[in-house]
C-alpha cells in the first residue's frame, strides 16, 4: 500500500465525493486542501482569491498540501491547480499513489453550473467558463500526467470510480505509469 492515496483533477470530476466514499472504504480519513484553506483563513475560497489574491492562495495551497501528505494512510483531495506547482508535485513523492480523475470539457462545465453547493469557483470566472476550461485542462496537461492511475469518470458513477480505484489497487504492481481505466 502507498503511504496516501492522493486524487488530483479539475474541478467538477468528482474529487471530492470519490475521496470521501474511498476513504470510506477503506476506513482512512479523507483530507480536502481546499478546506484547510478555508479553515486557515476563515473564509469561503472565492474570499480567499478575493481578498488575499491568487498568490497568497497559491502559497497557502501549497502549505495544505505538505501538512496533508506529512501523515500516512490518508485519502487527499487537491485542488485543481495544486499540481501545476512543482513543490506539490515533488511532495507528492514515490510512496504516494496518485490518481487523477478526468471527463470532458462539456461536462465539467455541466455538472459545475448544475452543482448546488454554490461553491465559487474563481479560476473560472469570465464571461465563456467553458473556453477557460478548455485552455486551463490544455495548460494542465502536464501537471496531470503525474497520475499513476487516470479514471475516466465520463457517465460513471462515484461508487463505479471508486471500486475501480480499489480494484487497481489490489492488481497494480508499485512500478507503473499512466494507465487509463
Ligand atoms: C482551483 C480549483 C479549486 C480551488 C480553487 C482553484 C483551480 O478546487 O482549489 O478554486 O485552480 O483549478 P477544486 O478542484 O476542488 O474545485
Amino acid at each position: 500500500m502507498p503511504d496516501n492515496i492522493v486524487l488530483i483533477g479539475f474541478s467538477g470530476t468528482g474529487k471530492s465525493s470519490v475521496g470521501r466514499l474511498l476513504a470510506d472504504r477503506l476506513d482512512w480519513p479523507f483530507i480536502d486542501t481546499d478546506d484547510l484553506i478555508v479553515e486557515r483563513f476563515g473564509k469561503a475560497i472565492g474570499a480567499v482569491f478575493r481578498d488575499q489574491g491568487e498568490a497568497a492562495f497559491r502559497a497557502a495551497e501549497r502549505d495544505a498540501v505538505a501538512i496533508a501528505c506529512a501523515g500516512a494512510r490518508r485519502v487527499i483531495s487537491l485542488g485543481g491547480g495544486a499540481p501545476v506547482d512543482p513543490d506539490n508535485r515533488a511532495r507528492l513523492g514515490d510512496r504516494n499513489l496518485v490518481v487523477r480523475l478526468d471527463a470532458l470539457p462539456e461536462t465539467i462545465f455541466d455538472r459545475l453550473t448544475r452543482g448546488r453547493s454554490g461553491e465559487e469557483r474563481p479560476m473560472l470566472a469570465g464571461a465563456d467558463p467553458l473556453a477557460r476550461i478548455r485552455a486551463l485542462l490544455e495548460a494542465r496537461t502536464e501537471a496531470y500526467a503525474i497520475a499513476d492511475l487516470t479514471v475516466d469518470t465520463e457517465g460513471r458513477t462515484t461508487d463505479d470510480v471508486v471500486g475501480t480505484i480499489l480494484q487497481w489497487l489490489e492488481t497494480a504492481p508499485r512500478h507503473y505509469s499512466i494507465e487509463v481505466i
